[in-house]
């Protein structure tokens, strides 16, 4: 973990009290604290940093660090590297999904924070506009992942062809690429470990289905994010689903008569201020569809369309 998260982070266990971490840094490299913990001196909570990894999950939801499948599955990290960096490997097959996002960052003072981000491509495009860009995902193999990335400047994988029948996959970032204002760690959209107010600009890409509580993790967003100057990059598929989120949560395609039919729709009007989300509310600067694509084995590949909205606080 960077040094200069340090004075970023709070307890992700008492975000009303805004309770900033003790550190014990046993091991560091440069600006990287390698080992170490950190600890909240009103609840007592301790985030280990192992490897250079953060862990600022809330103790409730540390459950998800030992699940081997899901996203922390050896295949995910193929596929999604695929998605993620697949233009830069000069695949014919990847998709221009990041470069839609993020055509609309510009040159900002203030920091981003990448929600759900994967093995973070996402991050080190908002890198080149931003002050400081935090990563953040609950999967600990796509966080250990980015931050292989991020120090090695280098994107090196075993894709999967067929079975265990892989092909070395390898990208060199330019050495003068800078990526010191990059960092990722472990946590939870539902309680994100930072203070009111602190980000300029917020992500969260076709993460919203992929939540137990989608209202929450926007109020969480609402909350992290400047009341000025401000901006939300949304983006999502809306393809719920029940073993992820009951469907009373779901935004849209539930029948709930409070919101629209289509995700998008509701999306929009929370972005308005209607149900007390976004406060002050969005203003949408740039709406659409992004084509997606996730490659899971050489034959089997899955096509998203997601639908993306960016909000803006003047
Ligand atoms: C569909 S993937 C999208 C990832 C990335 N934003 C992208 O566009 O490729 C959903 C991501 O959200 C992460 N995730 C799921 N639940 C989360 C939570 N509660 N907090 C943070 N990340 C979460 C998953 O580990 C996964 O990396």
């Amino acid at each position: 973990m960077k040094k200069w998260m340090t004075d970023k982070l709070i307890c992700p266990q008492c975000l009303d009290a805004e309770i900033p971490l003790d550190l014990t840094a046993r091991e560091t490299q440069g600006d990287d604290i390698i080992d170490g913990e950190m600890t909240c001196p009103q609840c007592k909570a301790i985030y280990p940093i192992e490897q250079g990894v953060a862990v600022l999950l809330p103790e409730k939801t540390r459950d998800i660090l030992s699940d081997h499948g899901g996203y922390n599955a050896p295949g995910m990290l193929s596929a999604y590297l695929w998605s993620h960096f697949g233009d830069l490997l000069d695949d014919p097959k990847a998709t221009q999904a990041y470069q839609v996002w993020s055509a609309g960052f510009t040159p900002t003072h203030g920091d981003a924070l990448d929600v759900g981000c994967a093995v973070g491509r996402l991050s080190f495009d908002l890198a080149a506009t931003h002050d400081h860009v935090i990563g953040l995902d609950t999967s600990i193999a796509f966080i250990r992942k980015a931050r292989e990335i991020l120090t090695q400047k280098e994107i090196s994988f075993d894709l999967i062809v067929e079975g265990h029948i892989t092909e070395p996959r390898t990208y060199c970032f330019d050495e003068s690429q800078d990526f010191t204002n990059v960092d990722f760690i472990v946590a939870d959209a539902l309680a994100l470990p930072f203070r009111e107010r602190a980000f300029a600009t917020t992500a969260a890409i076709n993460l919203l289905e992929k939540v137990p509580d989608p209202l929450k993790h926007l109020r969480e967003i609402n909350r992290v994010m400047r009341d000025h100057s401000a901006m939300f990059l949304f983006s999502d598929p809306f393809s719920w689903d029940e073993a992820v989120s009951p469907p009373e949560r779901w935004l849209s395609g539930n029948g709930n008569a409070q919101y629209s039919a289509r995700g998008i729709d509701t999306m929009r009007r929370l972005f308005a201020g209607e149900f007390g989300v976004f406060d002050p509310p969005l203003g949408i600067a740039e709406d659409g569809n992004v084509a997606w694509k996730i490659r899971k084995t050489e034959n089997l590949w899955e096509h998203i369309t997601s639908q993306y909205l960016i909000g803006r606080r003047e």
